[in-house]
């Protein structure tokens, strides 16, 4: 069993203290690039969610009873550890997850900017006033704190679709139960002790490991806890919308995607190439907002192919450890066979390989990075999110019809376009059917933006202003019969 530094836990953290599962039972952590065990980790389920859950509610009164500020502080506290460790938490990132660790240390700065941000913006939470039918009332719009949270994160972000839920529920007031992925438990848990060193207060964060069913229909049945956040598929976030019913929960949902990247005639090309890498390879392709459907226009199609081609067979796959590696592996054989079958359904269908790169053969850990051209509607990788690295060219004449084809599926996660003429641009970007646009960008998550999806892509909003709000109430509360203000 590979050891880390002090980070690396083998343990659940409820109410303070580092726990094991009631009959003791363990799940492995393995390494996607090796099938090594990066260790164990408690094999919970409803009873240590239902402990958790009891912590985070007996928690939350003191800690919503803070001042903004001083939440802020212990945020920012976090915030500093995380920075500080950021060597450590790639490290144990890349390990269990895969990512290459330039990748992994850019997740850590990125995790780290939301913990920042929403301690900024805990500071601004703000009510208002309201003009009063009679003299002797006043109305104020007070702003509470939902309650305890619950957050079910994925394994493709490790760290950072953790603080993206968190920091906002804490800054606002809310105490939280995490369930990270149990592929990808390690870096939670480390994120887990900072926050102790920190100075959160026991019961505030807690963090239950294991398979999801326990863990997840524990959470969504009890009414104790009011709001959940997820980032998953779109099939597991309808499933945990059914069962929060019961309990009316607040749900925040960021689910699959099937990005449009359209690339028109009068686009930069360098430009272009540089985002379709950024947006496309990022993770492996493993994103949800990683451009999925290549679109370009007749009269650029040759030169970006060619200079996206260049791109593509410097692409360098093997060990996340391995210096100038830029492709991992991917997350587990499932995830592997599915992006064979994509490639296989695609080049069945008529496509061809444009570009991939030297030597690599691919197996049940490592696929092969392709440039498809000649991709079509009736494939596979039209319609479903591939999550991994293959970037299929669409080709097309008119502005109408890569509008129309991008806008051909039920999820409305991210797009991205490329032109350089403003009418365009304009037209473009208020007829595409998505969360997010990018033009002239592959990069649309950052924490000073709202960042979520429409259709079958979700609910909510995480990061920018709106993020905070996902945590908030709203209260009216009326003062009437005031003395000295006439009838
Ligand atoms: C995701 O793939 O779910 C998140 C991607 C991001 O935050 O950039």
């Amino acid at each position: 069993m590979a050891r880390e530094g002090d980070l690396l836990v083998e343990a659940m953290l409820i109410d303070g203290a580092w726990t094991a599962a009631r009959g003791g039972d363990t799940l492995e952590v393995t390494d996607p690039a090796t099938g090594a065990v990066v260790g164990t980790i408690p094999s919970g389920g409803a009873a240590e969610a239902e402990a958790a859950i009891a912590a985070a509610a007996q928690a939350f009164p003191a800690w919503r009873r803070r001042t903004a500020d001083d939440r802020a502080n212990v945020l920012e506290a976090w915030h500093a550890l995380i920075v500080a460790n950021t060597a450590e938490l790639a490290r144990i990132m890349t390990a269990e997850q895969g990512k290459p660790l330039a990748e992994a240390t850019g997740e850590i700065a990125y995790a780290a900017s939301f913990v920042k941000w929403f301690a900024a913006e805990g500071r601004r939470v703000a009510g208002h006033t309201i003009a009063a039918p009679t003299p002797d009332r006043r109305i104020l719009a007070l702003r509470e704190p939902v309650g305890v949270c619950a957050a079910i994160t994925p394994w493709n972000f490790p760290a950072a679709m953790i603080t993206r839920k968190v920091a906002p529920a804490l800054a606002a007031g809310c105490t939280v139960v995490v369930k990270p992925s149990e592929l990808t438990p390690f870096t939670a848990l480390a994120l887990g002790k900072l926050a102790q060193q920190a100075g959160f207060p026991a019961g505030v964060l807690n963090i239950v490991t294991g398979l999801p069913d326990g863990i997840g229909g524990a959470l969504t049945a009890s009414p104790v806890v009011r709001k959940l956040s997820f980032t998953g598929s779109t099939r597991v976030g309808s499933l945990l919308m059914r069962q929060s019913a019961d309990t009316l929960k607040r749900l925040s949902l960021e689910l699959g995607g099937n990005a449009p990247f359209i690339v028109f005639d009068d686009a930069d090309v360098d430009l272009a190439v540089a985002g379709a890498m950024a947006s496309k390879f990022r993770n492996a392709g493993q994103t949800c907002v990683c451009a999925n459907r290549l679109l370009v226009q007749d009269g650029i199609h040759d030169r970006f192919v060619a200079a996206l081609g260049t791109a593509v067979r410097a692409l360098k796959v093997g060990d996340g450890r391995t210096e100038g590696v830029t492709i991992g592996p991917l997350i587990n054989a499932a995830a592997t066979a599915k992006v064979a079958a994509h490639v296989d359904d695609a080049l069945a269908h008529g496509a061809t390989i444009a570009a991939t790169p030297d030597g690599v053969t691919g197996d049940d850990r490592f696929v092969r990075p392709v440039l498809l051209t000649g991709a079509t509607p009736d494939m596979r990788l039209a319609s479903e999110e591939t999550f991994g690295p293959v970037a299929p060219i669409f080709r097309f004449e008119r502005e109408e019809e890569a509008v129309a084809l991008a806008n051909a599926t039920p999820f409305g996660l991210a797009s991205y376009f490329y032109t350089d003429d403003l009418h365009r641009a304009w037209r473009v970007g208020e007829a595409l059917e998505f969360g997010m646009v990018g033009l002239n960008t592959g990069s649309i998550a950052m924490e000073m933006a709202p960042f979520g999806g429409i259709k079958a892509s979700g609910l909510g909003r995480e990061g920018g202003r709106e993020g905070i709000e996902e945590y908030l109430e709203t209260k009216a509360f009326h003062w009437a019969g005031l003395k000295g203000f006439g009838a």
